[in-house]
């Protein structure tokens, strides 16, 4: 086996150093900078999450007030951005939008010395919800909706700006759940984009308009709305199980199951499952759930592989009435934290990320008299 195909993907390849994240740590599994995301998800909320990622350290009780006040005062949209998305045209992807709408606001708001990466960090966690559903709003409704909401967190402002009216506390929470179990996850390949391109001592835009970039590959983040696709294809559990089996014969992908890092399960796979579960119960499309237990069954007899954090992610989602195409912006709207947080720690130590290649092209050979002009 030659170096390339050992190295393919990078796979097992130290790339560097990081305080933010361990992924499938011996005995420890996901941590964000050491608090494990079973704790986190159960007794924490999505703003002391960036907190941590961001500041390093979890806010104070009266830290985290102020946090999400700030947070609530950056959520109002400037005009030219409103414009702009105005624009785009109502079929885009909305991943699209968020990159776009990235970018934009880079020239309206660009980084300086009055205006430097943790107020821009904070704008964008801020903001992407509104963006996004600015876009979505106007096109759908012809609305040009006030996104400068009284919700005291992200999860009820994007759930409010989507439905028009408050949510329940249930979907509320779970949202919420959903967003600190997406915050943040090492050097996977949008944070490794984000840092590259960081690397180079580029803006803190460009950087995260790179990461959004590489999250919406199927691959990737894509990978929730994928699942959610599969899913809905089916009626019943033994349709389901029908049309896997014949996936797999096929040797198709499938979207939402195994990991590059975990070898025998994501951590965050089970706690979004339980949050599926619960949103079931009380959604009048209870069989998609079953459907889904039914595909984790098959694909873990007939290939011995597991649910990633994108699988049940899909039908949470789904059950609090989220587009699907909303699934892997949602992962943009929590991962910014983890990418900002990147995005610092890369700048603080930095060094020019650029690896070598074996060369397999042909051998030096001499450029015939006839070639060029
Ligand atoms: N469905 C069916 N077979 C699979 C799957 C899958 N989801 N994942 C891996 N395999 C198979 C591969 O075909 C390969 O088989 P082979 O050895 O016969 O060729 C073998 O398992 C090893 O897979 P690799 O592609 O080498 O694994 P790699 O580490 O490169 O890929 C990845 C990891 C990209 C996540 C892969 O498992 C995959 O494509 N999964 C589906 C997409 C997905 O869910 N992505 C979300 C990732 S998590 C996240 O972003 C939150």
């Amino acid at each position: 086996m030659s170096e390339v195909k050992k190295t393919g993907g990078l796979a097992g390849i130290v790339a560097g150093e990081t305080a933010i994240s361990t992924v499938g740590k011996e005995g420890v599994g996901l941590t964000y900078r050491g608090y494990t995301i079973e704790d986190l998800a159960e007794k924490s909320t999505f703003e002391a999450v960036a907190f941590l990622l961001l500041y390093g350290k979890l806010p104070t009780p009266g830290e985290l007030v102020a946090y999400q006040q700030q947070l609530r005062t950056l959520r109002g949209l400037p005009f030219p951005l409103k414009s702009v998305l105005e624009q785009l045209p109502a079929n885009s992807n909305p991943m699209d939008i968020l990159r776009t709408g990235c970018s934009v606001l880079g020239t309206l708001e660009q980084e300086s010395s009055e205006h430097v990466q943790i107020q821009i960090a904070n704008r964008l966690t801020a903001l992407f919800p509104s963006m996004l559903l600015y876009w979505f709003q106007f096109h759908k409704t012809g609305k040009r909706i006030e996104t400068e909401t009284a919700a005291p967190n992200i999860a009820s402002h994007f759930l409010e700006l989507l439905h028009g009216q408050k949510p329940s506390e249930l979907h509320a929470r779970a949202l919420d759940v959903g967003l600190i179990l997406y915050a943040e996850h090492e050097f996977n390949a949008s944070t490794f984009t984000c840092r590259t391109v960081a690397s180079t001592l580029a803006d803190f835009y460009s950087c995260v308009t790179g990461g959004i970039g590489a999250l919406r590959g199927p691959l990737h983040g894509g990978a929730n709305e994928a699942a959610m696709e599969l899913i809905e294809q089916f009626q019943t559990p033994d349709e389901a199980e029908a049309g896997l089996v014949r996936l797999l014969h096929d040797k198709k992908l499938v979207m939402g199951f195994g990991h590059r890092v975990y070898k025998h399960a994501d951590p965050r796979s089970d706690i979004i499952k339980q949050w599926s579960s619960k949103l079931a119960d009380v959604s009048d499309k209870k069989h998609l759930y079953a459907i889904s237990e039914r595909l984790e069954a098959v694909m873990r007899r007939e290939k011995g592989m597991f649910p990633n954090l994108d699988f049940y992610s899909a039908t949470a989602f789904h059950f609090l009435g989220i587009p699907t195409g909303f699934f892997t912006p949602i992962f943009v709207i929590a991962r910014i934290s983890g990418w900002s947080a990147h995005i610092f720690e890369q700048r603080a130590h930095n060094r020019l990320i650029r690896p070598t290649a074996d060369y397999i092209g042909p051998e030096p050979q001499k450029l015939p008299d006839s070639s060029g002009s």
